[in-house]
């Protein structure tokens, strides 16, 4: 009876009115909540890393189908556009996203020079940038705005470059992809090496794009050395040991040792036994034994039909930090606050523990040792040693 007497009370003037109030009320915080939090992936999905943009494309999807789209009351839209792995494409979509989308956050960059030519319009627009992909150790101090939850090269090589030196290994020919992480990863290498009284014998570089391994497979060969350490892009190492065996080199007594993105989660059940016993180090393993990954790896597959790769963990990562800080600024958001709340970060992430480094807006992560082998009939990376908590070497002054 109540309630009938207020409704007729109103009369359809009155509704208009209280109507046209409402878009005024909601001003400051609410009229902020009200719009959606969008984050703007730039991913290569098509070209030589079409693989990097899958993953990390279904990472996300994950960690919002279980995290849910709303954080602090703030609707959260993900926004997957494709740069092709071409930096001017890059550089162009990011413009848009900002200034046309809106978006808050920008997040992917598939490739060192992609997040490289991204960098100025981050910190032009203040918006927070996730790098959840490039690894060369530089990237984050191009702008006060990244954030990165991959890995760099430095940081991973260094730890197979001790493992070398400790068993055995006395001559080494380096084998690297011809830009950024590479270099990162062959200088990296080769003064851990030489501290530890090994000799570098060769160094060789293959250039980026459509890279035809033979010339440079056959230059190791005569070079004899006890190993060949390898970098190449994920996306690149099931052709790279497909030419590595069908030239002999794993009869050869050349041992090949490695950085975790030749021996890729996305690749290594389709590289055939010529994988088997390569040992390498990175920062994430389908196979890593914790309670969190076998969840997480269960959940990615049953979602996409794909074993998840270290790309997928740091897109997964890279969501878990953007969530964590939105819901910091209490659904807020901007970029100088979001950056504070990503600083510093802790969380146990599929891959172990890690740690945003508030210095250096860069991932402090284990680094394993490796040796693929198979398991039920697939191939895995098997985590066989540790180095706890390693900040990027590259930046250690
Ligand atoms: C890079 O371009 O920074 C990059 C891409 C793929 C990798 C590692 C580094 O696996």
């Amino acid at each position: 009876m109540q309630k009938r007497t207020v409704l007729q009370r109103l009369s359809l003037a009155g509704l208009a009115g209280l109507a046209l109030s409402l878009p005024l009320a909601l001003t400051g915080t609410a009229f902020a909540q009200a719009k959606p939090f969008k984050i703007g992936f730039i991913l290569p999905m098509t070209g030589q890393q079409a693989s990097t943009g899958r993953q990390i494309e279904a990472a996300a999807k994950l960690y919002m189908a279980q995290n849910g789209s709303t954080v602090s009351g703030r609707k959260i839209e993900l926004v997957f556009k494709d740069d092709g792995g071409v930096a001017d494409q890059t550089r162009r979509i990011a413009q848009e996203l900002v200034v046309n989308d809106k978006v808050d956050v920008l997040a992917g960059f598939g490739l060192t020079p992609l997040a490289l030519a991204t960098a100025p319009i981050a910190t032009q627009s203040k918006t927070p940038m996730v790098v959840t992909a490039a690894a060369t150790s530089i990237i984050t101090e191009q702008s006060p705005y990244i954030v990165r939850t991959s890995f760099t090269l430095p940081q991973v090589s260094v730890s197979i470059a001790e493992w070398a030196a400790k068993n055995k290994i006395k001559k080494v020919v380096t084998f690297v992809a011809d830009y950024g992480p590479g270099l990162d990863a062959e200088k990296f290498f080769k003064s851990q090496f030489k501290l530890n009284g090994g000799e570098i014998t060769g160094e060789i570089r293959s250039p980026l794009r459509s890279p035809d391994f033979a010339p440079f497979l056959q230059k190791v060969a005569d070079l004899k050395p006890d190993a060949v350490f390898v970098f190449l892009p994920s996306g690149q190492g099931a052709a790279f040991m497909k030419q590595f065996g069908e030239r002999g080199l794993d009869k050869s007594g050349i041992k090949l040792i490695a950085t975790g993105d030749v021996t890729d989660d996305d690749q290594l059940n389709d590289m055939g036994d010529v994988a088997l016993g390569v040992v390498n180090s990175h920062h994430y393993s389908a196979a890593h034994p914790s309670a969190a990954n076998k969840k997480f790896v269960q959940a990615f597959e049953a979602q996409s039909k794909f074993r998840p790769n270290f790309m997928a963990v740091a897109g997964y990562d890279g969501m878990r930090v953007i969530y964590s800080a939105l819901g910091a600024t209490k659904g807020q958001g901007g970029g100088d606050a979001l950056l504070a709340a990503m600083k510093g970060q802790v969380f146990e992430s599929p891959r172990g523990q890690v740690l945003i480094d508030a210095q250096t807006r860069d991932i402090v992560q284990d680094v394993y040792i490796r040796k693929v082998e198979k398991q039920n009939g697939q191939l895995y990376n098997v985590e066989f040693d540790v180095q706890k908590a390693v900040k990027d070497p590259g930046k250690a002054k």
